[in-house]
């Protein structure tokens, strides 16, 4: 089962990050799937709104993964914003143990999260960006963590 929301600009695509906090639950790690300039960033930005998040989320890349204190009334205590496009190898991602932080009532948002799905197993959220040609985005969500959020999925994605 898959759920879609079209995000025709950036700021549909920040929308769609803050009104997907809704679905996320403590521990939940979600892997967000596309290429380069995708929108990765830019959901992640919204998921920090809706988290309640007051500092400011920029791109992770050179420091793989950051951590920001959230507040909110879902019991999740801290984002942590991975990005691993530039690990060299799995031994890497497995080193930031990003499984046993989010244990800690946190979340994890993984941008190229795809080249790493291998250490988190099949017990994830998944978000894939797809590009058509007038800048817009279609989101998909889908993974094993989808299916025990049904309602809240179907209310985040016919918004
Ligand atoms: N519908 C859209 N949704 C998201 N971003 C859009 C959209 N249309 C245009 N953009 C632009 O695309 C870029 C997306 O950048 P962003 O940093 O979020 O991507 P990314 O997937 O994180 O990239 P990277 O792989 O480099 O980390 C921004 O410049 C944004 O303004
Ligand atoms: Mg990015």
């Amino acid at each position: 089962m898959s759920w879609r929301r079209y995000c025709a600009h950036a700021p549909d695509t920040k929308v769609a990050g803050a009104a997907f906090a809704r679905v996320l639950r403590p521990g939940d790690v979600v892997l967000l799937i596309g290429q380069l300039g995708a929108g990765k960033t830019t959901f992640t930005q919204g998921v920090a709104l809706g988290l309640g998040v007051r500092d400011r989320v920029t791109s992770p890349t050179f420091t793989m993964v950051r951590q920001h204190e959230c507040s909110n009334d879902l019991g999740i205590t801290t984002l942590h914003h991975a990005d691993v496009y530039r690990v060299e190898s799995l031994a890497e991602v497995r080193d930031l143990d990003l499984g046993e932080l989010v244990e800690e009532s946190g979340v994890a948002l993984v941008e190229w999260g795809d080249l790493a799905a291998a250490i988190y197993g099949p017990d994830v959220l998944r978000v894939a960006f797809i590009l058509d040609e007038s800048d817009g985005r279609t989101l998909v969500v889908d993974g094993a963590r989808s299916e025990d959020r049904r309602d809240e999925l179907d209310a985040w994605a016919s918004a």
